[in-house]
C-alpha cells in the first residue's frame, strides 16, 4: 500500500515539473493564400506540423514544445502539378514536393523568422531574417508585455516591388513585378556580401548598399550575416507569439506604438513610406 501511495506522489511531482508547451498563432492578413514552413534545429523536438496551407484571411495555432529552436517562413505561389501529384512554390519552397516541409529549408529568397526558445538565462531569443533574402513581409509579436522586452520585431514592407533590378526574383508572367528579393550573396556569390573566406569576421564583413536597401526598409530585421545585436530580440521564456504575415505596416506600428518594449530601431521607416 505504501509503495502505490509513494507512486502517486512520484507521478504528481513529475507531473508538477512537466513545462507547459506554448503556442505560435500564424495569421495570413496578405491578399493570396500562403504556405507556411517548418524547419526543427537539429536537437530540437518535433512539432506536430512542418507545413500546411493557410488562406486569405485565416489564422492557425501551432503548439510549440518546450524549448524548442527553429525556423519559419511562408511559401507563395504554390501550386500541385496535375499530372506527378507533386507539391511545389515559386518562392521559398522546401523542395519536400508535398504541403509538409518533412526537415527540409527554405530555398532562398525567404523572409525567415528565427527562434531559440528557453535560451541562454531562460530567456527567447527571436529574430526575423533578411540574411537569405525576401519573399513576405512578417510581424512577429510577443503576447506578453514586459517594459524593456519582449518586443516586436519584423519587417513591415513589401519589398518586392522596390527591390533592386538586380536582386528582384522575377517569375514567368510577373512583368517585371518580382515575386521575391534575393540577397546580395545569393545574387553574386561573392564572399564580401555572403561574409565568408576573407570577410568572415564582423569586422571584416561590412554592410553593403544592398544589405542597407534591407535595413532602411526594415531596420528592426537582419539585413546581413554580422548585422548588429540590435536586430535579436529577447523575452522571458514561456511566452505565446502571434507570426502575422503582410501585417498592415501603419496600423501595426500604431498599435505597438505603446509597448515599452525597449527596442531602440523603428518597426517601420516613416521616410520610406514611398515603397508602400
Ligand atoms: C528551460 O530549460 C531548462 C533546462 O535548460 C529546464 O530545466 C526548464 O524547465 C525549461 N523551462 C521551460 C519553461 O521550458
Ligand atoms: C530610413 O530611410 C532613410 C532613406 O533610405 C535612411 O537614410 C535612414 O537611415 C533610415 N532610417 C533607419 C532608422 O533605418
Amino acid at each position: 500500500m505504501a509503495r502505490i501511495i509513494l507512486l502517486f506522489v512520484i507521478i504528481f511531482l513529475v507531473s508538477l515539473s512537466e513545462v507547459e508547451p506554448i503556442t505560435f498563432k500564424i495569421s495570413n492578413r496578405c491578399r493570396n493564400t500562403i504556405w507556411p514552413g517548418f524547419l526543427s534545429g537539429a536537437t530540437s523536438p518535433p512539432l506536430p506540423t512542418t507545413g500546411f496551407r493557410l488562406s486569405r484571411g485565416k489564422s492557425k495555432t501551432v503548439t510549440i514544445p518546450p524549448s524548442w529552436s527553429g525556423r519559419l517562413w511562408a511559401r507563395t505561389l504554390c501550386s500541385q502539378d496535375p499530372a506527378s501529384g507533386s507539391f511545389a512554390c515559386l518562392t521559398a519552397d522546401c523542395g519536400s514536393g508535398k504541403v509538409e516541409c518533412s526537415g527540409s529549408g527554405a530555398k532562398p529568397p525567404a523572409t525567415l523568422a528565427e527562434f531559440t526558445l528557453n535560451g541562454t538565462g531562460g530567456l527567447d531569443f527571436y529574430d526575423v531574417s533578411l540574411v537569405d533574402g525576401y519573399n513576405l513581409p512578417m510581424l512577429i509579436l510577443p503576447k506578453k508585455i514586459v517594459v524593456g522586452g519582449c518586443g516586436a520585431t519584423g519587417c513591415l514592407v513589401d519589398l518586392n516591388a522596390a527591390c533592386p533590378t538586380d536582386l528582384k526574383l522575377l517569375t514567368r508572367g510577373s512583368r517585371g513585378g518580382g515575386v521575391a528579393c534575393r540577397s546580395a550573396c545569393e545574387a553574386f556569390s561573392d564572399p564580401r556580401y555572403c561574409c565568408s573566406d576573407a570577410y568572415a569576421t564582423p569586422d571584416t564583413c561590412q554592410p553593403s548598399v544592398y544589405s542597407l536597401f534591407f535595413k532602411h526598409a526594415c531596420p528592426r530585421a537582419y539585413s546581413y550575416a554580422y548585422d548588429d545585436k540590435t536586430s535579436t530580440y529577447t523575452c522571458s521564456t514561456g511566452a505565446d507569439y502571434a507570426i502575422i504575415f503582410c501585417p498592415p505596416p501603419y496600423t501595426s506600428e500604431k498599435l505597438l506604438g505603446s509597448r515599452k518594449d525597449g527596442a531602440t530601431l523603428p518597426l517601420v521607416n516613416k521616410s520610406m513610406i514611398h515603397l508602400q
